[in-house]
């Protein structure tokens, strides 16, 4: 079984990914990590500093190709995969399933209020701008939208389970 969670920063994507692997006793595969891992940076910051976003956008993508060749794992994205569909398509190889871990925006702000680590969410009017944009792009991509900004990230995953449960190992 592979699962693929989307959703804006904030989501959740970590913590449930976390949980998902605990219930299925799958491997949780974090994009963000990879991604400052191949290029030896200690943030996202550090990257956005060197080459920008399209640097970021980049790695992303040989990160995505990477995980093309995974098979059974939870994999929590970055927020902004939907962007690409050649990202998307890598991480859907194997037949993974692409959940759209969806919250409101007014939660996710409150959620990030003096979080640094994000540079497209230093502004947060821009940052809501970005997310209207990108809703459609998550529905466009999930075989399935949870709405996961009122239960614990254990109810959530518990949630995800439950639809994901006959995809079988
Ligand atoms: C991004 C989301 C971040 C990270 C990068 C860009 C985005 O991941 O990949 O800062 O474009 O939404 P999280 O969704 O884990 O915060």
């Amino acid at each position: 079984m592979k699962l693929i969670l989307i959703g804006f920063m904030g989501s959740g994507k970590s913590t449930v990914a976390k949980h998902l692997g605990r219930l299925f006793t799958l491997p949780v595969v974090e994009m963000d990590d990879l991604v400052l891992q191949r290029c030896g940076a200690k943030d996202t910051h550090e990257i956005f500093a060197r080459g920008g976003e399209p640097l970021f956008r980049q790695i992303e993508l040989k990160v995505a190709e990477e995980c093309a060749t995974i098979d059974n794992a939870i994999i929590s994205t970055g927020g902004g995969v939907i962007m690409n569909d050649h990202v998307m398509n890598n991480l859907r190889t194997f037949s993974g399933k692409v959940i759209f871990m969806n919250v409101a925006f007014e939660v996710i702000a409150e959620r990030l209020c003096g979080d640094t680590s994000r540079p497209l969410f230093n502004d947060v009017a821009q940052a809501k701008s970005l997310y209207q944009y990108r809703q459609h792009l998550y529905r466009r991509h999930a075989d399935h939208v949870v709405e996961a900004g009122n239960g614990t990230a254990n109810e959530v995953a518990e949630e995800i389970a439950k639809l994901c449960v006959n995809y079988g190992k």
